[in-house]
């Protein structure tokens, strides 16, 4: 399987690879950023409420993050 990144419904970016050592996360200067935790599959946050960015620690939950795919859009006043 390649290399697949799933956009979660109003979560993270979800990372996986049948070979974990194929995700290679790198920093704004190409510095290797470590997996969080060892063969599981990398989670990256979208929402901007992680503790731990890159990666999502479940913070989006509390912070009631919408995907804005689904969010209200706002209708201007007539
Ligand atoms: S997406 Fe999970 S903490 Fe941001």
């Amino acid at each position: 399987m390649p290399i697949t990144i799933t956009v979660r419904k109003n979560g993270s970016l979800g990372i996986s690879a049948d070979d974990a050592a194929q995700i290679v996360l790198l920093d704004a200067d190409g510095a290797v950023i470590p997996p969080r935790a060892e063969g599981r599959p990398m989670s990256l946050c979208r929402c901007g409420a992680s503790k731990v960015k890159p990666f999502c620690d479940g913070s989006h939950k509390e912070a009631g993050f919408i995907d804005p795919v689904d969010a209200p859009v706002d209708t201007p006043a007539s």
